[in-house]
């Protein structure tokens, strides 16, 4: 039998946290061979909540599930974690700043980076969940300087599955078809989601929709998505995000597919003149454990507009982290 992997999961008690907490103890995180130990981290006033959905995981009898710890300590949360799904975070309140925003999430990713720094396991892997995800993420990544740079992931795949999801429905057909779909920059409204490397069924996709769907329907669809989700639902994406994350991290552990690649944001390397060291989301593929940017796309004139503005919002977010000290 293989040793239990450590699965940290921050904010456990939250909507999303429910979401995906019953589905990484049943195997679909990390596959059907490998048992897992969940490490639940909340706040104090939390706490409860998370104890009562731990109680939920012990009545499934999940049998891949070694155990469960729940605690509000940071190092003790990340001590040996094998991946890290950083999900609880500070939502902007009305009439909150941006800069009290990133404040408020230093305050809480800059100390789970240094718990991680100091405790986690060798082959730690980090998602940022939490908003602002890919500035977040850069936060915690400062605060561990041993871990490797490239262990800091954020989610943009939330973001491409919505793009799939889209594209599949405006031409009828199954999300299956659609391969090679990037979502670039920021998750934020100045995400891009490209057509233009994407393929239905091999095809360019963007020569299947007219131009003013793709610019005016598609691309505002995607990025609003999850506001029109709260006006819907009453509450924002939950069981989406989760399992989005689930995506993220059973591609990045298992690696993607052949002839196809996904969206994340990880740290840049200079590539598509995205300023190296930012948290953007690129076209990737996992290979042997870790994930590489698609190399060699052609960039149009208006996806370079698209990408430059999205890259430039996450500049000024990390501008701003630096001048408040978290970088
Ligand atoms: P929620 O409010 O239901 O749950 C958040 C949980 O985090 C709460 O239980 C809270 O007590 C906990 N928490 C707060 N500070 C913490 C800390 N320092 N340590 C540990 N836990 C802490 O929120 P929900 O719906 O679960 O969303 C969580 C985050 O995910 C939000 O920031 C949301 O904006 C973000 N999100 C990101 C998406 C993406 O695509 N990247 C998609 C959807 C949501």
């Amino acid at each position: 039998t293989t040793a239990p992997v450590n699965v940290t999961v921050t904010g456990a008690a939250g909507q999303i946290g429910y979401a995906l907490l019953f589905r990484i103890a049943s195997g679909q995180l990390l596959g059907p061979d490998t048992p897992v130990r969940l490490r639940l981290l909340e706040i104090p006033q939390a706490v409860k909540a998370a104890e009562g959905t731990a109680m939920e995981l012990d009545d499934c009898a999940f049998p891949l599930l070694s155990g469960i710890d729940i605690t509000d300590d940071a190092t003790a949360a990340f001590d040996g974690a094998n991946v890290a799904l950083l999900v609880g975070a500070r939502p902007r309140s009305k009439g909150m700043e941006r800069g009290d925003l990133l404040e408020a999430n230093g305050g809480i990713f800059a100390p789970q980076g240094r718990a991680i720094n100091a405790g986690a396991a060798d082959d730690i892997r980090v998602l940022v969940v939490g908003n602002p995800a890919n500035t977040n993420a850069l936060i915690a990544q400062a605060a561990a300087p041993d871990v490797p740079a490239a262990r800091f992931t954020a989610m943009t795949r939330l973001d491409h599955n919505r793009a799939v999801g889209q594209l599949a429905k405006k031409l009828s057909v199954p999300v299956t078809e659609i391969t090679k779909l990037t979502i670039w920059g920021n998750h934020s409204a100045t995400q891009y989601p490209d057509l233009y490397h994407a393929e239905v069924n091999g095809k360019v996709a963007a020569e299947q929709v007219d131009e003013a769907w793709l610019r005016d329907t598609f691309i505002p669809t995607v990025a609003k998505r999850g506001a029109a989700i709260i006006e819907a639902r009453g509450a924002s994406s939950a069981a989406s995000a989760a399992n989005a994350a689930i995506d993220h991290v059973h591609d990045w552990v298992n690696g993607t597919p052949a002839g196809d690649w996904t969206s994340a944001a990880i740290p840049s390397d200079g590539s598509y003149g995205v300023p190296e060291g930012l948290i953007s989301s690129f076209p990737v593929v996992s290979r042997g454990g870790a994930w590489e940017i698609v190399q060699g796309l052609e960039i149009d004139e208006f996806s370079r507009s698209r990408i430059d503005a999205s890259v430039a919002e996450l500049n000024e977010e990390r501008e701003a982290v630096k001048g408040l000290g978290l970088l």
